[in-house]
């Protein structure tokens, strides 16, 4: 691949109070940018100035929603290096996103690539108090201009960079979540292992009704029976029933969360059960109503290990180990935090060092 042009903003922002950030809502200096062109490839890969995009009304994302997007982070060691974790991996996934959505596939290698040099040049944004991160955010759409249906010629893929904090305003404390038996959020041969935007624009009107509630977010159903829980809105779920690592099997309509993929290796390194498979909300209720329920931890990129205290089914609550974090719970999310924030050497091969 070519090389990456670079062009350094002549007015750097003036930086926040870092310590005290909220999740996504400010962006760094520098942005990475390519375009696509079908028949040409990927071309005109730039670092330039953070800003805005000018667009036709007639560019085709925004009416055929070609939109897919990743999340990873970079993350600030005590003694002030900055590393990766597992982003190749998000690269690939985003492949698999472009391959259902008749995208355009990036080269993972020189993507890993081009974030490093972009974290680097905005290595000052990297916070450093705890539990805070430099949240990465790819995504590519269509760019090409006309309103009839069919697969965008054209691109664009780019990467900003979101100082946050945490996710859930409750940070590690355990969240409340609702098993949603209206909406639905994927169905088999659908897009519902993608992260491409539409997944999350059909689940807003659920979370709206959940929040209305006082739920951080709802466990979606499986869009045919109804019956088997999937996954919660930013996170894959896991639960310890009777001893076991129990979580949904990912057949086509659960994001393969890279976090998910991480626990589930750990956990079973550790010498636990692992199943992975079709768990049905009726099995959830039946383990709760016998305390077999252990423990429940949503898990993902923005949402890390987030412990559930409360689930709610056909407006029935169940608490979770009396609302308090588990200790399996705790000692997954030392671990993980442990290897991303570099407390913990990396064994297997996740962590990328940037500087
Ligand atoms: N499920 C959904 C719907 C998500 O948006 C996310 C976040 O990316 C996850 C699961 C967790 O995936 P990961 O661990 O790769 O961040
Ligand atoms: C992530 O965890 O990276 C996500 O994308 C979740 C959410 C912010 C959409």
């Amino acid at each position: 691949m070519e090389q990456i042009r670079i062009q350094l903003t002549e007015n750097p922002k003036q930086k926040p109070n870092m310590d005290t950030m909220p999740f996504g809502k400010i962006y760094t200096d520098h942005m990475f940018v390519m375009n696509y062109t079908e028949g040409v490839g990927w071309h005109d890969a730039r670092i330039v100035p953070y800003g805005p995009f000018t667009l036709d009304p007639a560019t085709m994302v925004f009416h055929y929603a070609q939109e897919i997007f990743e999340g990873l982070k970079a993350y600030r060691t005590d003694d002030g290096h900055i590393q990766l974790f597992r982003p190749i991996d998000n690269f690939n996934r985003m492949n698999d996103s472009a391959e259902r959505m008749c995208m355009a596939k990036v080269d993972p290698e020189f993507c890993v690539e081009a974030l490093k040099k972009l974290v680097e040049i905005d290595a000052d944004w990297v916070p450093t108090a705890k539990d805070t991160s430099l949240y990465v955010r790819p995504f590519m759409f269509a760019d090409e201009v006309g309103v009839g249906v069919h697969a965008s010629k054209t691109y664009i893929f780019c990467m900003i960079l979101s100082p946050s904090g945490s996710y859930y305003s409750e940070g590690i404390n355990p969240v409340k979540i609702m098993i949603e038996d209206q909406d639905v959020r994927a169905v088999r041969g659908g897009t519902g292992f993608t992260k491409c935007g539409g997944n999350y624009a059909g689940s807003l009107r659920a979370a709206d009704r959940a929040a209305e509630k006082g739920f951080s977010q709802v466990l979606w159903l499986d869009g045919v029976e109804m019956k088997y829980v999937e996954e919660v809105g930013a996170m894959n779920i896991m639960f310890k029933i009777d001893g076991k690592v129990c979580t949904p099997s990912c057949h086509g309509t659960v994001l393969p969360g890279i976090t998910r993929r991480s626990i589930l290796q750990i956990a079973r390194e550790w010498g636990y059960d692992v199943e992975e498979r079709l768990i049905s909300a009726d099995e959830l209720v039946e383990a709760a109503e016998n305390g077999k329920l252990e423990e429940i931890w949503g898990t993902g990129t923005a949402a890390v290990i987030s412990p559930v205290g409360e689930i709610a089914y056909k407006g029935k609550s169940y608490v979770i180990n009396g609302g308090k974090i588990g200790e399996l719970t705790q000692k997954l999310y030392d671990e993980l935090t442990g290897i991303q924030w570099g407390r913990i050497p990396d064994t297997r091969g996740w962590i990328v060092k940037v500087k």
